[in-house]
């Protein structure tokens, strides 16, 4: 059950690398965090045994946010347990490379339904419970700098990031001033093997500040967020200056 006056975050992707250290560095800094995982209950678990020597209010819950009956399920659960809701992270999300001329649906619905449709009705949901709240509550969605760049092979991953973009930008609309709604755009943040650019050096060169990501940098950038009460509908592009190069 939520604690009096502690806030509460509801994170999708809590099993992610990256997700995961986003939940566990907000049950650090006062948090309650309730986190969803699709396949990787091991990991979710493992997340939120971490999570809760700092936060034993806290909860997880099994979702797949490509199907809408199980975010309603979530929310449902979420409800039960807590009775506010601070500041939800749609981190939820599948990358792999996909050659354009042969994109498949099925790859079609695993990258956008996942992560475009997901993201949509979870944000959809999750504006049905702070609009009803007497205090204002932060949207944060995860997308990506591929966004704003025209990556080869990884069409569906990047249009659904880009149209992620969009969306925050209107929900940031529909629902001020009650709901600020921004976005972080990471560079790598973790090296993923589906990456086709080369090793963590390599990458490195090409970077400004001359380094990849750590989830440190991600959770400034949340952390400023959280605190800000004059910022909604941006997008806040965490990458070293990946994008200038
Ligand atoms: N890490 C990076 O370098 C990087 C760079 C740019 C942008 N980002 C963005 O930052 C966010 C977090 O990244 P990450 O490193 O944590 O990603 P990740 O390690 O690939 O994890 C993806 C997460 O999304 C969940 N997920 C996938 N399909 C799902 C579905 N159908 N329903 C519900 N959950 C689903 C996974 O759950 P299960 O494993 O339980 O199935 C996992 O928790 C993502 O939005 C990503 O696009 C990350």
């Amino acid at each position: 059950m939520a604690l009096p006056g502690k806030k509460v975050c509801f994170i999708t992707g809590g099993s992610g690398r990256l997700g995961s250290e986003v939940a566990f560095s907000l049950a650090q800094s006062g948090y309650s965090v309730f986190l969803t995982y699709n396949k990787s209950e091991e990991k979710a678990e493992e997340t939120l045994n971490n999570i809760l020597s700092f936060s034993p209010e806290s909860k997880m819950a099994q979702c797949d946010v490509s199907k809408v009956p199980d975010i309603e399920e979530a929310f449902r659960f979420f409800a039960e347990h807590f009775n506010r809701l601070d500041l939800l992270i749609t981190s939820a999300s599948n990358f792999y490379s996909t050659t354009l001329p042969d994109v498949t649906e099925g790859e079609w619905h695993s990258l956008v339904d996942t992560n475009l449709k997901g993201t949509f009705f979870t944000m959809q949901a999750g504006a049905k419970l702070m609009t009803g709240q007497p205090f204002v509550s932060r949207i944060i969605t995860m997308t990506d700098i591929s966004a704003d760049l025209v990556w080869k092979n990884f069409t569906p991953y990047t249009a659904s990031k880009t149209a992620v973009q969009h969306i925050t930008k209107v929900f940031a609309k529909v629902f001020a001033p009650k709901i600020l709604v921004n976005s972080i755009a990471p560079g790598t943040v973790t090296i993923n093997p589906e990456w086709s650019d080369g090793p963590e050096d390599e990458l490195s060169k090409h970077i400004p500040l001359q380094r990849i990501g750590e989830p440190a940098d991600i959770m400034e950038a949340i952390m400023f967020l959280t605190r800000s009460n004059y910022v909604t509908g941006q997008v806040i592009t965490v990458d070293g200056g990946r994008i200038l190069h």
